[in-house]
């Protein structure tokens, strides 16, 4: 494994990572799996972390063997809808919501000199880091719009890394989800795991401490 003393960039997630707001996802994604009658579970749940909202939909349905039910046009309604009930849910977000640690470690991680990037699946990530007071800290956020293939493709941990301009293999990426580990490994990058397994792994965010990178990179 590499020594931190090589790392330069850091590329991280949003929902779940930095802000308090996987909680949103979930809830609006579960309501209407409900409206549509697809029975809500601990893996379906999981499954959705990190993933765009088309996908996700598409996913909600599929678990439901409903994917042929909706056409194209009611597809984007629906996903319109779920995006309206998020919104409605981050509205109050305040500084508050950013996740135990992430604020030390993100005032650390500059200190050290390592540039940070934002790769989210998110398309409301700007609006939301805006609310945190977070936006002053990142020299790039990842437009999901802008690349071809959301995670667990390797594309938007690719991208970050690009906004840094620097290779991937001097980059880490901080996670929550599966899909965006795989996102990060296939990438090139170095997987830290919040939650969920990495090359790299915390059990939550309060751990993750820039002491504890050096210590276990
Ligand atoms: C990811 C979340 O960050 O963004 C997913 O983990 C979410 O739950 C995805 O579906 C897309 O977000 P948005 O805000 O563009 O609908
Ligand atoms: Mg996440």
């Amino acid at each position: 494994m590499q020594k931190f003393e090589k790392i330069r960039g850091a590329a991280f997630d949003l929902d779940g990572v930095l802000a308090d707001t996987a909680k949103f996802h979930t809830q609006a994604w579960r309501e209407l799996a409900e409206k549509v009658g697809v029975k809500w579970t601990d893996q379906l749940q999981e499954a959705l972390k990190g993933v765009g909202r088309m996908d996700s939909l598409e996913m909600i349905l599929a678990a439901g063997n409903i994917e042929n039910t909706y056409s194209d046009e009611q597809k984007r309604a629906l996903e319109e809808a779920k995006n309206q009930r998020y919104q409605n849910l981050v509205n109050q977000l305040t500084p508050d919501d950013v996740l135990p640690g992430m604020h030390q470690l993100l005032d650390d991680l500059r200190v050290a000199g390592i540039k940070m990037s934002v790769a989210s699946a998110s398309k409301n990530a700007p609006m939301i880091l805006e609310r945190l007071g977070l936006l002053g800290y990142f020299e790039g956020i990842v437009d999901p719009a802008e690349v071809q293939a959301g995670k667990p493709d390797p594309a938007i941990f690719s991208k970050a890394a690009e906004l840094l301009h620097l290779p991937p293999e001097v980059v880490i990426g901080f996670e929550d989800a599966q899909a965006g580990i795989q996102s990060i490994r296939s990438a090139g990058e170095l997987a830290v795991g919040i939650g969920v397994p990495g090359d790299i792994t915390f059990e939550n965010t309060h751990d993750v401490t820039l002491a504890a990178l050096k210590e276990k990179i």
